[in-house]
């Protein structure tokens, strides 16, 4: 979901900040914070994610000021999470009011006046029966926070969680893994990623595309291969082209895969972990190839065919199946494979900074089972690929475990196994228009 939302002026902050609440609740008991927005009413969906999506890029240290300002936490899940999005809008409206008075320029944050986050987190409270008593526990916490603002930040300046805004766990992953980086990749989670576009090279061209997008007065810049990134997130449809399937949205560090992978017209390829079909796609845009995609969520693989018929790439060289990949022997037909991408299922660290409650979502306990449900699915399709064939190992991760070291371990496990040049760790850094998620390539060889 490109970070394309903008609080709507229109809609009363209130109703904003309720739904956020009903969102932060969700992320709080497990949930993802895409499926929360998808139930999220349609009118308030865009200012809710703006504000949601803040929330997030905060929540380390919205509750550790919960922590020190509210004793004993109400028991009403709803109500506490009112108050986190209240002092997430709220630390935003003073940090902006002293931004105008020469403080550090705020930029992608939903700012609104102090006073008036005050008014609209109470009325929030107002409309729900059941958090009408907390009323006033709201007011004083928002006012006593307004007045010990500096006091209370200044308590926290040597809690990691409240100054990084990650779990502790994932801070100290980094910090070990990238002892030189560590902040910087901490501090890029905060700034949502440029919208880029992957031009379909059957309907388009690169260069068709940037003149479109400049007669349609939407600055952007070729960032290499088929990915073209847009100063300004705009929402698909008003992009032109979307419908005529010139282009999908695709972050330029996941179109390296389909450019790694070596291809040629009338080879047999295997897309392992495919939906919802991003790197599939791009694949067909690339090479007249006869393609196996499969995912072993049948939801995730009907949006594959969803978008291969956007971009006119369905048809009788394409077979979709739903099937574990780690188990050939319920889906393969005994045919040998001349590449297969694993697109592996991951942490999603790599790109945090487009579904901020990731961070918040897993667990330190998470990256053992992840990394070893990696390790199967790649060890169960080397036994896929025809000699000679090539195999990508890829995740959106930038933890070492799914990454490198899976790497490592694959060839130490498969002597027949011959690593080659690809990009390795790619990290989210700034990086103006060329900035990419992070992601892990390797790829490798089978001996003939
Ligand atoms: C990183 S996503 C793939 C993204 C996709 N390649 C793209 O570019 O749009 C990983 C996918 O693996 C699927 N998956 C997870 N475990 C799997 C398994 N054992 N076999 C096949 N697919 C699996 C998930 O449903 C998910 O769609």
């Amino acid at each position: 979901m490109p970070d394309t939302s903008k609080p709507t002026r229109n809609i009363a902050l209130s109703d904003t900040m309720l739904a956020s609440a009903h969102n932060v609740q969700a992320v709080s008991a497990g949930k993802s914070l895409s499926d929360s927005l998808a139930a999220t009413p349609p009118a308030l969906r865009a200012s809710a994610q703006a504000v949601s999506f803040h929330v997030m890029r905060r929540l380390g240290l919205v509750r550790a000021i919960r922590g020190i300002m509210v004793r004993r936490t109400p028991p009403n899940p709803l109500f506490d999470a009112l108050l986190l999005v209240s002092l997430a809008l709220l630390d935003a409206a003073i940090e902006h009011a002293d931004a105008d008075a020469g403080g550090p320029e705020l930029r992608h944050t939903p700012v609104y006046a102090v006073h008036t986050v005050v008014d609209q987190a109470v009325r929030a409270a107002s409309g729900v029966p059941r958090m009408r008593s907390y009323k006033a526990l709201l007011n004083a916490t928002l006012r006593g926070y307004i007045r010990e603002r500096s006091a209370i930040l200044a308590q926290l300046r040597e809690d990691p969680v409240a100054l990084h805004n990650h779990p502790q766990w994932w801070i100290e992953r980094l910090r070990q893994a990238y002892p030189g980086q560590w902040r910087a990749i901490l501090a890029a989670a905060d700034v949502p990623g440029p919208m880029t576009l992957r031009v379909n090279i059957r309907r388009s061209s690169v260069d068709g595309m940037l003149r479109e997008l400049e007669a349609a007065g939407m600055p952007a810049a070729h960032v290499g291969g088929e990915a073209i990134t847009l100063l300004h997130p705009r929402p698909v449809q008003e992009i032109p082209g979307f419908e005529q399937g010139w282009w999908s949205v695709q972050d330029a560090a996941a179109q390296q895969a389909a450019m790694l992978l070596p291809l040629a017209p009338g080879m047999r390829v295997l897309d392992a972990c495919a939906a919802p079909g991003g790197k599939t796609a791009h694949i067909l845009e690339r090479a007249d190839v006869e393609l196996v995609a499969l995912d072993n969520d049948a939801a995730r693989l009907e949006r594959i065919g969803q978008n291969l018929r956007r971009l006119g790439l369905d048809g009788p060289s394409v077979t979709l199946a739903c099937a574990d990949a780690a188990d050939p022997e319920a889906w393969w037909d005994g045919r040998g494979f001349d590449a297969v991408l694993a697109d592996v299922p991951c942490t999603g660290s790599g790109v945090v900074r487009r579904h901020p409650d990731i961070r918040w979502l897993r667990r330190d306990a998470d990256l053992g089972k992840t990394a070893a449900l990696q390790r199967r699915i790649a060890d169960a399709l080397w036994g896929v690929l025809k000699p000679g064939g090539h195999l990508l190992y890829a995740t959106c991760s930038i933890f070492p475990q799914e990454g490198e070291q899976q790497a490592q371990g694959f060839c130490s496990r498969h002597a027949d196994a011959l690593r080659l040049p690809a990009p390795g760790q790619m990290l989210p850094l700034p990086d103006g228009m060329g900035s990419h998620d992070g992601f892990f390539y390797a790829l490798f060889a089978k001996k003939g």
